[in-house]
């Protein structure tokens, strides 16, 4: 065998992963399709759960996360011109997020990785995975890494899902009729919290990165054109949405320096695990980005995996890896099903009166009663690894 455990991708979850063997002295290679100036510059989500920020402290690799990082307690769900905050720590045993890019967690992972002599290829994309033998080619195909166990951590265009028969997977997915289109720009926050803003115009999000830099969202159409987007027309939409019925809110506008649009799906690939490959984070899954899932989920994967190789290499005990895949999609339906609630309480939907009356409905309950905050709150914070 070339290694204990190949890993395929480096994003958060083929990172963190090598992070965490390599800190159980387990041998593993990342093979990364894509530069290191393309992973580490990515534009992504940026919500990191309590959960998430503990293991990142804990593995050594959240200095910056903690000098640079926007501990927030609470976030503000905003509808019929009137804001309402939700007191997560208050509600969810004092857990909190942190805003800190998902890119700057990826630069973090990807300074220790190499401080700590870890192998690390960029620019060398894997090609084809054979989940019986542990064998990934990658570069021009004709490079080869066998391994006791592949980690097939490549997203969801990667190669690794694709190398488990079809008859031995099944997918569930669910497609919104409506996308995301993002803006960073330098403005600094107009509010201490996030800001989540139904409106009969469509969704719309305030989020921040930095003091001097904010990411800001609309639900748009599906397949939107983003030269139909003109920032002037962005800003236009944003503040009406984002409007408080006493004219007492404006978002503060700057310069836009990068927008995309990302559609919005549910997507659950099962099991987890096929032979010696087991898939980890957007290989494995995707959730709409209403609940701010996506790199939380992916770190909760690798989280028990990572568990289940160390007692698997040190003891020979496979336990833990034969129940990772189930282990992991009670976590992942629980976070769907949060991330599906979330987004069709807040988006504009198919207009439907009555389904606009539910969705009013469950926004005034979630706002008014304690236990419907609290649901929200607790699973927005993140649960617990053991409580799932
Ligand atoms: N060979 C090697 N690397 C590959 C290949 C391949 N064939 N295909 C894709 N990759 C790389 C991508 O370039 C990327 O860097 O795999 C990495 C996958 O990273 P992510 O897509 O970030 O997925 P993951 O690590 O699971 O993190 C999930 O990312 O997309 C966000 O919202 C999502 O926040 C979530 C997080
Ligand atoms: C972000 O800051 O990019 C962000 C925040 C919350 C979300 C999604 C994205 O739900």
């Amino acid at each position: 065998m070339d290694t204990q455990v190949g890993i395929v991708g480096a994003g958060p979850a083929g990172l963190l992963l090598a992070h965490l063997l390599g800190r159980e002295g387990i041998d593993c290679v990342v093979l990364e399709a894509r530069s290191r100036e393309y992973v580490e510059h990515r534009v992504r989500a940026g919500v990191l759960e309590q959960g998430t920020v503990d293991v990142l402290t804990e593995t050594g690799v959240a200095d910056r996360l903690h000098r640079e990082g926007m501990v927030h307690r609470g976030i503000q769900l905003r509808f019929g011109g009137e804001g309402h905050r939700i007191a997560l720590s208050d509600l969810a045993g004092g857990r909190a997020i942190t805003v800190y890019g998902q890119q700057e967690v990826v630069k973090d992972l990807i300074a220790a990785r190499l401080d700590a002599g870890g192998p690390l290829e960029f620019e060398a994309g894997a090609t084809e995975i054979d989940p019986d033998g542990g064998v990934i080619r990658y570069g021009d195909g004709s490079d080869e890494l066998r391994c006791t166990i592949v980690a097939g951590c490549d997203g969801f265009h990667g190669v690794a899902r694709a190398a488990v028969p079809a008859d031995a997977l099944t997918v569930y997915e669910r497609e919104y009729p409506f996308a995301w289109l993002g803006i960073l720009a330098r403005a600094a926050p107009s509010s201490e919290e996030l800001i989540y803003t139904h409106h009969e115009r469509g969704f719309a999000l305030h989020s921040m990165r930095s003091p001097e830099v904010t990411r800001n969202y609309l639900q748009v159409a599906p397949g939107e054109d983003i030269e139909a987007w003109p920032d002037e027309r962005i800003w236009e939409e944003l503040q009406t949405r984002m409007a408080l019925a006493d004219g007492s809110f404006a978002l503060n506008e700057g310069e836009v320096f990068e927008k995309g649009i990302a559609p919005m799906r549910s997507f659950v690939a099962e099991p987890m695990r096929h032979g010696r490959l087991v898939l980890a984070g957007d290989a494995a899954h995707i959730v709409p980005a209403t609940g701010a899932k996506g790199l939380n989920l992916a770190v909760a994967d690798v989280r028990v995996l990572a568990r289940a190789l160390a007692a698997c290499f040190a003891h020979g005990d496979e336990s833990g890896l034969g129940t990772y895949s189930e282990r992991c999609l009670r976590r992942v339906w629980r976070v769907q099903h949060f991330s599906w609630w979330m987004t069709a309480m807040m988006h504009r939907l198919t207009g439907d009166p009555f389904e606009a009356r539910l969705q009013q409905s469950q926004l005034d309950y979630v706002v008014r009663s304690r236990a419907a905050a609290t649901t929200l709150a607790e699973n927005y914070v993140g649960l617990e690894l053991e409580d799932v």
